[in-house]
């Protein structure tokens, strides 16, 4: 689904902002060079001179990208605070927000206060920011007194204290990034704030009187920073993310990797052929081990300090070991990764608990166990209509299933699809699993990808015959979908990156079958299903468009032809029921 975008210079811009901010933490501001950046970011120094001509221009510049992070967060979250309660949260919630409460970034901020007295510039957009921040403390501090009747209090002091209190949990997460957990820092924020005011910590539930419920996602879920860090913790991270095959790994030392929401993963094979997940972070100082896939040889190896790993994860070897005075290696194996192969895909999980793979799929066995999937090898796709791995678009990861979920757009927005397979297009549910089904139309059509795709289709022996003009689609909640066609299967799916960014993977594999009329097929259903990812972009991009409208209209979904939306909103709401809520709770609740 979608169309492949290049990387803009915009991006790689930040790409080097981000490298910076990764040197600067491992190395110090001082031992900063463009060729360190160059290699943390794997570009050229060229590139870093055409961007930034000097150290002190990048260096500036990555200060300034800091500061307007923090403040854009910041002042979302004040957009939607009525209240001084609201708004000292939304300041405590943005000073642990998972954006910018991360290691390397705290370490910089510090490295840039540590230097300001000797940098002019530094000094200036510090003290225009913590000047900022103080006021906004301050007057929201003495609207909480009034409000509590504590005027007497000294609001200065109070506000003071708080920016303290932030600075001090940040200073324990600089010297152990493990030590306290955003949720610990924000509650400890609130305690303090409770010990001289009234402070309303309402749940949820509260929230429910005095707001309307509605049975669909209401528009600010598309689009909340608070809500998405709710998705991560609840739909994604407990749920099981598909890596890839096993036919991708099938030597010891081979890997595949997968990254997504502040989460990194390796799949490894071992030399005695058993399939292992860890998380991709070196026990030493938590760099990314492996990218991408490909094939150790003998190890796992950190290219930051070159720590290597067996490839069952037991740490191997220390460069300079006898520096480490306390070192015991069988305390430093990386962390495993639930990890569940079914019918031959990889699935990881990050947080333990629940139904396996096997347990969730149970009530749809039957409609794939004809399919082979165990035996799929991975497909070579032609260049012209292959994913741009990983693809990134500007919408909320829910708009790219809410358009997946749906065949009542097929006839008019697909022509391609409506006419393959559009007069049957049906969307059912087994259980709480969506299927969708296309049988191909009795005429064959005049597109010249369909007219082609359907005279070549021969009959495929390992198929029974009411799967043989077939195209299925099965949902796998919260982010996959498994798309089986007879000459091959696709899966694709969405990682949340923020609440308005999303990126797309997919992968297709097939059954081995050298024969040309079988390629030429494949090659088509990638051309239709290329046409069709085209058109649902745009659609995609106009959903997301929308919802910022001042006269969007509410959802009117079809009884019939869009209960598929229905049902993944409600599979939604039943493990967030703050997403009934038609109109955004107060931040920070
Ligand atoms: S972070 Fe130092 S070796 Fe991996
Ligand atoms: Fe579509």
């Amino acid at each position: 689904m979608g169309v492949a975008l290049q990387t803009t210079g915009k991006d790689r811009r930040k790409e080097l902002i981000l490298s910076t901010i990764q040197t600067i933490a491992s190395d110090g501001i001082s031992n900063v060079t463009l060729a360190k950046v160059a290699s943390n970011s794997e570009l050229s120094p060229a590139i870093i001179n055409f961007y930034f001509k000097t150290k002190k221009q990048l260096l500036l510049d990555t200060l300034v990208f800091l500061e307007q992070e923090w403040t854009s967060i910041l002042q979302s979250r004040l957009e939607h605070a009525v209240s001084a309660e609201q708004r000292i949260l939304g300041y405590i919630h943005s000073c642990f927000d998972q954006r910018i409460f991360v290691a390397d970034k705290i370490a910089a901020w510090y490295a840039y206060w540590s230097a300001n007295h000797a940098v002019k510039d530094y000094r200036d957009i510090l003290t225009r920011s913590d000047q900022f921040d103080i006021q906004l403390i301050k007057e929201c501090v003495a609207d909480l007194l009034d409000q509590s009747n504590s005027s007497k209090l000294d609001a200065e002091v109070l506000a003071r204290g708080l920016q303290g209190l932030t600075d001090s949990l940040w200073r324990q997460a600089l010297i152990s990034s493990d030590s306290i957990s955003r949720k610990d820092a924000v509650e400890m924020c609130e305690r303090y704030l409770s010990q001289f005011m009234t402070f309303d910590h309402a749940p949820f539930e509260s929230d429910f009187k005095n707001n309307e419920v509605s049975d669909l996602l209401p528009f600010w879920t598309y689009q909340d920073d608070e809500f998405f860090e709710l998705e991560l913790e609840r739909l994604f991270q407990p749920n099981w993310m598909l890596v890839g095959h096993v036919s991708e790994i099938p030597a010891p030392g081979d890997y595949l990797t997968f990254q997504g929401f502040g989460e990194r993963a390796l799949v490894v094979r071992d030399k005695s052929g058993k399939v292992n997940a860890f998380h991709n972070i070196c026990r030493h100082r938590g760099s990314t081990i492996l990218t991408g896939e490909g094939r150790c040889r003998q190890s796992l190896s950190c290219p930051f300090h070159g720590w290597r790993y067996n490839f069952d994860g037991k740490l191997q070897f220390v460069p300079g070991q006898s520096g480490f005075s306390n070192l015991d290696p069988e305390k430093y194996s990386l962390k495993p990764v639930d990890l569940e192969i079914w019918n031959g895909f990889v699935f990881i999980r990050f947080v333990s608990g629940g139904a396996s793979v096997q347990e969730q799929m149970q009530p749809i066995e039957h409609e794939i166990e004809h399919y082979r999937l165990n035996e799929l090898q991975p497909y070579q796709e032609p260049a012209q209509y292959a994913f741009q791995n990983p693809e990134s678009l500007p919408i909320n990861w829910k708009i790219y299933h809410d358009i997946d979920n749906e065949g009542y757009h097929v006839p008019i927005g697909h022509p391609t699809l409506q006419q393959l397979y559009g007069l049957s297009y049906v969307d059912s549910y087994v259980k709480d699993i969506p299927i969708s089904k296309g049988r191909f139309n009795e005429r064959v059509g005049n597109l010249w990808s369909v007219k082609h795709y359907r005279n070549l289709m021969p009959k495929f022996e390992h198929l029974p015959d009411d799967r043989q003009d077939l195209w299925l689609y099965i949902g796998i909640f919260p982010n996959l979908v498994l798309a089986l066609y007879p000459e091959m299967v696709e899966i694709y799916m969405s990682i949340p990156c923020t609440p308005t960014r999303t990126e797309v993977i997919g992968k297709c594999y097939a059954l081995p079958d050298e024969r040309r009329g079988i390629k030429a097929l494949r090659y088509l259903n990638r051309r239709i299903n290329m046409i069709t990812a085209g058109e649902d972009y745009f659609y995609m991009n106009a959903m997301q468009e929308g919802l910022k409208s001042s006269v969007f209209p509410k959802w009117t979904l079809s009884e019939t032809a869009e209960t598929g939306i229905r049902a993944y909103h409600h599979a939604i709401q039943t493990r967030l029921p703050v997403a009934k809520l038609e109109n955004k709770p107060r931040p920070g609740t």
